[in-house]
């Protein structure tokens, strides 16, 4: 069959050759009609365990042997993955596409729109308060805003780095303000205030750091909860730009996984992580058909880029780069 291969840990994938899956006990065999690729798919690409050469392990839409049209999470059984024409998942994780789905609502409402949903709901976000979403650029920043309003929050700011990006947040009325981040920062919000206080600079002066940056958006005393999507020195920024009783939500790393994190900065504040994948297939599903039907109702929209099932190449180079959309290929109508 047809797919999107790795062939050894580091490589970048290449389109080719790759042998079909056999049947196996407790396990579906899917013909592929839609794949995709998220910045998970990158993240953990080379992780220990995997087998190579492998496909590109993604998540997809396809059809049953029984003909019934299914959504499947990157659980394929290795080496086999949704960037291929056929492949093989165990039955817990092959779920049913309800009746008039559109195919990519179904798989955007996956791994995507659950790996922000499960900790915005964690959050508890009371009526009116401020979200600050970082990273929220790319897909799961794009859902995470249209949730947070759906959860109803009050203020919701979008940071990132792309300022072209940023403004097609504004253009879409995802969010009420956005702050472009700088990078590496290691200045405090409230030191700031006060310096541009005694010096009658306004605070705007000081927009080279993304904490004071951040704290310009946030409403007087600093967000209410941040859902972070990037970690690194973006987090650092966004933990000082929180009011007392705050909370971060951090889930994703593309920023950097480790931190020199000051616990000052911590007081009376709450952080955790908060995943998704190690919940129970059946609970995941559950948590899917709810974000399905959501996006339904709320009309939930990601920005799409659509690419040739054999540049799987040029498609990871993209995802690697922040596309700012949802890379899909469609492999048969
Ligand atoms: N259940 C879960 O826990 C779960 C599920 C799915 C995904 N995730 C994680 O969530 C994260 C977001 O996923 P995604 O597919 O939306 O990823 P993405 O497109 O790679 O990144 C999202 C945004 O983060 C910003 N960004 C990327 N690298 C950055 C850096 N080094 N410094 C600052 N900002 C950076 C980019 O915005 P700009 O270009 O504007 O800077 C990008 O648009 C990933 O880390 C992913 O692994 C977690």
């Amino acid at each position: 069959m047809r797919a999107g291969i790795i062939d050894k840990p580091g490589d970048i994938p290449r389109f080719g050759e790759f042998p079909d899956p056999q049947a196996k006990e407790g396990c579906i065999l899917i013909d592929v009609s839609l794949t995709g690729l998220g910045g998970w798919d990158i993240l953990g690409a080379y992780r220990l365990g995997v087998q190579y050469p492998c496909v590109v392990r993604g998540e997809g839409i396809g059809y049953a042997e029984d003909g019934r049209r299914v959504y499947f999470g990157e659980r394929s059984e290795l080496p086999f993955g949704s960037w291929a024409e056929r492949t093989i998942v165990p039955a817990a994780e092959v779920w049913d596409v309800p009746e008039g789905v559109d195919d990519k609502l179904a798989l955007n409402m996956g791994i995507a729109a659950t790996g922000v949903f499960v900790p915005l709901r964690k959050a508890a976000i009371q009526p009116d308060e401020s979200v600050l979403i970082l990273g929220a650029t790319g897909v799961l920043g794009q859902i995470a805003l249209q949730l947070a309003r759906i959860m109803g929050a009050g203020r919701i700011v979008g940071a990132g780095r792309d300022v072209s990006a940023l403004q097609r947040l504004m253009d879409r009325g995802l969010a009420d303000a956005v702050v472009q981040l700088k990078g590496d920062v290691d200045g405090d919000a409230n030191a700031l205030r006060a310096a541009a206080a005694a010096h009658g600079t306004p605070l705007k002066s000081f927009r080279d750091d993304d904490a004071a940056a951040l704290m310009d958006q946030a409403p007087r005393e600093g967000f209410d909860m941040v859902l972070d999507l990037v970690c690194g020195n973006p987090m650092l920024s966004a933990i000082k730009a929180t009011r007392w009783g705050g909370r971060v939500n951090t889930i994703g790393r593309g920023a950097g996984h480790i931190v020199e994190l000051n616990m000052r900065d911590l007081l009376f504040r709450q952080i955790g992580m908060v995943g998704t994948g190690q919940r129970l297939p059946a609970d995941r599903k559950a948590i899917w058909l709810e974000l399905i039907a959501l996006g339904l109702e709320h009309n939930i929209t990601i920005d799409e880029l659509d690419v040739p099932f054999e540049e799987i190449t040029e498609a990871w180079k993209a995802q690697a780069a922040a596309p700012h959309a949802k890379i899909t290929a469609r492999i048969r109508p």
